[in-house]
């Protein structure tokens, strides 16, 4: 059984993951109308990533007897001034989301539940991987710089980059 105060931050992290999918999404879609295929696609598969993240939690919460509920979301942005931004924004995303999960993991140990301790150690993991790539992504689009040529191929690079393992 989830403590209230175990229950309400694993919540917050279903409307987090769930923000974090429909964010993605929108730079899914504006990647499509500029004609970035690749981008378009690592976000597209990002988006349905996180809302993968989103229903595990899900399932869990209500599993250990408590409610998960479904948020409500904020309309995320519908254009990006550039690459470069967008991937700063997935980072800044990122690095927000775990911090989060290190909140949740803190309350975990406040409240002597192991068994959310555990179950949200494979979060853990999930976001040191996601930061990584975001950071990887942005260095080379640093290299890149106004390069046309460069900004081809690294399209056509992201198509095979996978935003998560799983
Ligand atoms: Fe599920 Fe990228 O945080």
């Amino acid at each position: 059984m989830l403590t209230k105060k175990v229950e309400k931050a694993l919540n917050k992290q279903v409307e987090l993951e769930a923000n974090a999918s429909q964010f993605y999404l929108a730079m899914a879609s504006w990647a499509e109308t500029k004609g970035l295929e690749g981008v378009s696609s690592f976000f597209y598969r990002h988006s349905d990533e996180e809302r993968e993240h989103m229903l595990k939690l899900i399932k869990y919460i209500n599993e250990r007897g408590g409610h998960a509920i479904v948020p409500s979301l904020p309309k995320p942005p519908k254009v990006f001034d550039c690459l470069s931004h967008v991937f700063q924004d997935l980072l800044d995303h990122e690095v927000m989301v775990s911090k989060e999960i290190n909140t949740v993991v803190d309350i975990c140990l406040k409240d002597k539940d192991y068994t959310t301790h555990n179950f949200m150690q494979w979060y853990v993991a999930e976001q040191i991987e996601e930061e990584a790539l975001a950071r990887h992504i942005l260095d080379k689009l640093k290299l890149i710089g106004d390069d046309k040529g460069g900004l081809y191929l690294f399209d056509r690079d992201i198509m095979s980059m996978n935003p998560a393992k799983n």
